[in-house]
């Protein structure tokens, strides 16, 4: 079962920044999942909200903002006066810092407004060879990532209603991708023995408790999202 650090270890510091996917990879974690969109000029960068309001001194939309113009803004600053000076990270400078270590989730975000982020995160890629999955809420999203490249293994984040999946979602998972990513309290057993009959593995997000954790283990499930990578237990 694998240990899916969220944002990086986002439970000790700034989510998507070099100090959060250091320490998930000082914890062992298997993976670290992170959030992409593409800059006016082009380029892959991590970050979470279509926004940068949140998580910088800056403001404005992700898209409207050169790399240059994105790199001078303190993306640690908003968690912690210890985090200052943090920047948001390119995908490509994550993925040469640490793809001998570990694996990476890489969520493609706001399908609507980033035309070309599949492409661009395929092309990346395929300059690399650690163990990476490529997910997205927006299954026109991943469907067309997967059809670019076959080989790159993929997930959805799904919204099963009434604790099941319906026969249309699940033949349009299969033939889209190889893991669907599931919020916990969504989960039940049922779910997860149909999803590994029809070939698919389950991933839980987000996990912020031991005891929820646990739970889950119990449940086989194949990957835990979390933002305490520590938390999870690796005898499980
Ligand atoms: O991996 C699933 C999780 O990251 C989805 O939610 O909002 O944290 O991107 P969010
Ligand atoms: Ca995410």
């Amino acid at each position: 079962m694998y240990t899916i650090a969220h944002r990086g270890a986002s439970g000790y510091a700034p989510e998507n920044t070099f100090a959060a996917f250091d320490i998930a990879a000082e914890m062992n974690a298997d993976f670290i999942e992170l959030d992409v969109q593409l800059t006016k000029d082009g380029h892959i960068v991590v970050i979470h909200d279509d926004r940068v309001d949140r998580t910088t001194d800056g403001s404005g939309f992700v898209k409207d903002f050169t790399l240059k113009q994105l790199q001078s803004l303190d993306a640690g600053s908003w968690y912690g006066a210890e985090f200052k000076g943090e920047r948001i990270p390119l995908l490509e400078e994550v993925l040469k810092r640490y793809h001998s270590k570990i694996g990476f989730l890489i969520e493609l975000k706001g399908h609507a407004s980033q035309v070309g982020l599949e492409k661009a995160v395929g092309r990346l890629l395929s300059r690399f060879s650690m163990h990476h999955i490529v997910q997205s809420f927006s299954l026109k999203s991943i469907q067309a990532f997967h059809d670019m490249y076959p080989s790159v293994p993929t997930a959805i984040i799904a919204r099963p209603s009434f604790g099941r999946f319906s026969r249309s979602q699940l033949n349009a998972y299969k033939s889209a991708v190889h893991y669907v990513n599931i919020k916990y309290t969504r989960l039940n057993r049922f779910l997860i023995s149909t999803a590994h009959k029809h070939g698919l593995k389950v991933f839980a997000w987000t996990v912020r408790n031991q005891k929820t954790a646990e739970k889950l283990q119990m449940m086989e499930v194949d990957g835990i999202v979390t933002d305490f990578p520590d938390f999870i237990s690796k005898d499980g």
